[in-house]
């Protein structure tokens, strides 16, 4: 560009100089021509005279001869072009032509006569490229004319001449004045060029120092000037690149996401975190309305965010959005976080925009559901140990109650005429107390106190057996899809609890679809980490078998989902539901150490998970065939605290022949013991007596018989009272209450399994 600059100078200078030599050279050239014309008209006017003079003389003579070679001598002259004589009248007398300078002078006679000035007068005058002067011939009298013509040749010559001379001095001057010019201008312009680049340097931000060369005075001035601007420059500028370096260091080590807008709510600036929340890049948002990358929650939920932001601005005051929001990331991603604004004021006052912290809480919020999840969770199981306990505690006393009457009803009948009033009466007795000891079987199971015999069985197997039950149980108008997970582990439940849960479940399931609906069963194995132990607040992390009971019924609330697993809680019309069904499957899920889950909503039908720990070492447990309850005559220590048991015990087993000695209490039962002369095949005991249980109590006896066969009873079961330490879990184990058939069986097992030869 300098360089340039520096061309353009030297050529338009040049120009300019050349412009004026050229205009001198023609200037000069054209008076030198004038006054050469002037000198030639003087020397032609003074030549013509005299030649008239001359031919004059030669006309009067008549020697016309002598007048032609005078003429021919006059017209070798180097300008002459053309001599005429004529006559008055313009009748030629001589004639004599040359065609150029260089050529010699003729005679011609081509022509007659030529025009004449119409007045005796001399005349001269220039006719192109011609200067021609008319003489007069006088001699007394007007005797004719010279013509004479010069040619004004040499005239040009001498002009083109001086203008070649001028132009050729012209360029020498040019160059002269060049080579003046590039030594006078290269000083300031180097100067110049420096501080160009110099110019260039700052603006390219590299903070140079002018050095140019002095002497200049007005550019040691402007060197001295920018030299100081520059130092101030450069130091003003590494303040401001310190200072953005501490703001973006600062701003990138907040751990929450900032989000600077300007007064309309364009986003001028975003750190990494918010980069990352908004999954929008600085360079991407920067001008976008806040907005537009800011999603926060559904549409309405958004669109009040933004209202109460806007108030930032507006009001100019700092603002927290009040609770947690859900931010939608441009990929979609979600994150829960809390934002607060505040407006940017300047140092003058002004508003200048708005600066946004975004703090992602999503681990936070979780942890807080979790807990919260854990904490329900954990109040539920109390709760529904409470009611266990208190449930499992009624049955209890309950059960023996109904032993009472269910022996009493059974003997009775056995000693009344089957025709007979009475016989019917009693079966209704027998019946009603065979029913209400389903209801207390039921409480016990949901307090999870009911007898069972786990066995390690193949669920999918196991369901499958189960279907055409099912089927039967659900009619016609439901259809139901069974779809055995592939590979699904054993499991160790008491088949007739399997029984229970799924009859339970599917007459559930059937109940809430009102007409036609779908109920889908099927299993998985599944392996639950720390992390679902949120949702599973009772189980250990481990492999379980999931069995899922789907259906497309009516569904439920989530007060009623609250509310299912406790005894007698039914929605369902008086006499229809007795509200057991999911207590008995809680109180199974749970003694078999699962856990049971639903999830439902109204109008969407309900789905059940039960989880039951994987049996991985499948050794089969084999029980052996219980002996057929029949009887026997062996002896038996009956220990019972309760008279009324005690009583049916005895007529039970003496009427299956067995002898029988009674004892109320377990220090009666040692005084028994302890005659030798008694022989006593089995201890038949109450595990639960006041004094002593029933395990000492057979320890005791054991020490003075030892041989001596146990078999225990309670109403509590066999977990239970392992529990409490009160059994082992090899001995035999009677549940109350309890039939004549179960009894006879028990003892029979018992006493050994043998059949006695009576
Ligand atoms: N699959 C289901 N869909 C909708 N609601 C259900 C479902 N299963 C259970 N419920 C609700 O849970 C309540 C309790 O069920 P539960 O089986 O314990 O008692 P019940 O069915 O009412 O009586 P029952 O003792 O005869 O089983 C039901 O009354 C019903 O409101
Ligand atoms: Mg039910």
């Amino acid at each position: 560009m300098l360089k340039r600059l520096e061309v353009k100078i030297i050529v338009l200078l040049a120009l300019i100089l050349a412009v004026m030599i050229a205009v001198y050279g023609w200037w000069t050239g054209s008076r030198q021509q004038s006054v050469y014309i002037q000198a030639l008209s003087d020397n032609l006017r003074v030549l013509s005279y005299n030649h008239a003079d001359d031919a004059a003389s030669y006309i009067v003579t008549q020697e016309y001869a002598g007048l032609e070679s005078h003429m021919m001598n006059a017209a070798s002259m180097p300008d002459v072009l053309s001599i005429q004589v004529t006559e008055p009248d313009g009748h030629l007398l001589c004639n004599i032509k040359r065609s150029s300078r260089n050529t010699l002078p003729t005679l011609s006679y081509a022509a007659r006569s030529i025009p004449v000035p119409s007045a005796p007068k001399p005349d001269l005058r220039r006719d192109g490229n011609q200067l021609v002067s008319w003489a007069p011939i006088f001699a007394g009298t007007h005797l004719g004319w010279v013509r004479m013509a010069l040619s004004l040749e040499t005239a040009n010559q001498l002009q083109a001449a001086t203008w070649n001379s001028s132009l050729q001095i012209g360029a020498l001057w040019i160059m002269v004045g060049t080579l003046l010019m590039i030594v006078v201008v290269k000083r300031p312009l180097r100067a110049v060029r420096e501080l160009s680049s110099f110019a260039q340097d700052l603006q390219d931000h590299k903070g140079a120092q002018v050095s140019v060369q002095r002497g200049v005075y007005e550019i040691d001035l402007l060197a001295d000037a920018l030299n100081h601007s520059s130092t101030q420059l450069r130091d003003a500028e590494q303040r401001l690149l310190a200072e953005q370096e501490r703001l973006t260091v600062t701003l990138q080590s907040i751990g929450d996401g900032v989000i600077a807008t300007d007064t309309g709510s364009r986003i001028m600036l975003l750190n990494q975190i918010a980069e990352e929340l908004t999954g929008w890049s600085e360079g991407e948002a920067k001008g976008a309305e806040l907005g537009q990358v800011l999603k926060l929650g559904t549409e309405e939920e958004h669109d009040e965010a933004m209202a109460q932001l806007d108030c930032v601005l507006q009001a100019r005051r700092t603002l927290e959005l009040p609770g947690q929001h859900l931010l939608v990331s441009k990929s979609g991603a979600r994150r829960t976080v809390t934002a607060n604004g505040a407006p940017i004021i300047d140092s003058s006052g002004q508003l200048a925009g708005m600066v946004l912290v975004i703090r992602d809480v999503t681990e936070k919020a979780a942890i807080e559901a979790e807990k919260r999840g854990l904490a329900q969770q954990l109040a539920q199981s109390q709760k529904m140990e409470a009611v266990g306990q208190l449930a499992g505690g009624v049955a209890h006393d309950f059960n023996n109650m109904l032993g009472v009457i269910i022996g009493h009803a059974e003997l009775a009948l056995l000693r009344t005429d089957t025709s007979g009033e009475m016989h019917d009466r009693l079966k209704e007795i027998l019946d009603a107390a065979k029913r209400s000891a389903d209801i207390t079987r039921q409480l016990l199971a949901f307090s999870r106190q009911q007898h069972a015999e786990p066995k390690v069985l193949d669920l999918n197997e196991t369901i499958a057996r189960m279907l055409k039950m099912l089927h039967r149980l659900i009619g016609e108008d439901v259809d139901l899809s069974w779809s055995p997970g592939f590979n699904v582990s054993k499991v160790r439940i008491d088949p007739s609890q399997l029984d229970q849960i799924m009859a339970n479940l599917c007459v559930n399931a059937r109940d809430a679809i009102a007409g036609v609906g779908t109920i889908n069963i099927y299993t998985e194995n599944v392996t639950l980490s720390h992390h679902d132990q949120a949702r599973m607040v009772d189980l250990e992390p481990g492999d379980y078998v999931m069995l899922v009971v789907a259906d497309s019924g009516a569904g439920m609330t989530r007060e009623v989902i609250d509310r299912i697993f406790e005894p007698f809680f039914s929605t369902k019309a008086l006499g229809r539901g007795t509200g057991l069904g999911l207590a008995t499957v809680f109180g199974i899920v749970k003694q078999n150490g699962g856990n049971i889950e639903v999830d439902s909503e109204p109008g969407h039908g309900a789905t059940f998970r039960i989880y039951l720990p994987a049996v991985h070492d499948v050794a089969q447990e084999t029980k052996p065939e219980g002996a057929r309850p029949v009887g026997g005559t062996e002896t038996i220590l009956l220990v019972e605290d309760e008279a009324a048991i005690m009583d049916i015990g005895t007529t039970i087993l003496s009427g299956l022949g067995y002898t029988v000695y009674a004892a109320g209490s377990p220090e009666q039962a040692i005084s028994i013991a302890a005659d030798d002369s008694k022989v006593i095949d089995l201890l038949l005991t109450d595990i639960i007596m006041p004094g002593m249980n029933g395990r000492d109590l057979s320890e005791r006896l054991l020490s003075s018989r030892p041989g001596l066969k146990c078999l225990f009873m309670s109403g509590y079961t066999a977990d239970v009272i392992a529990e409490r330490g009160k059994v082992e879990g090899d001995m035999c184990f009677l549940q109350k209450p309890f039939t004549m058939q179960t009894l006879a069986a028990k003892v029979r097992e018992a006493l050994g399994g043998s059949t006695p030869t009576n």
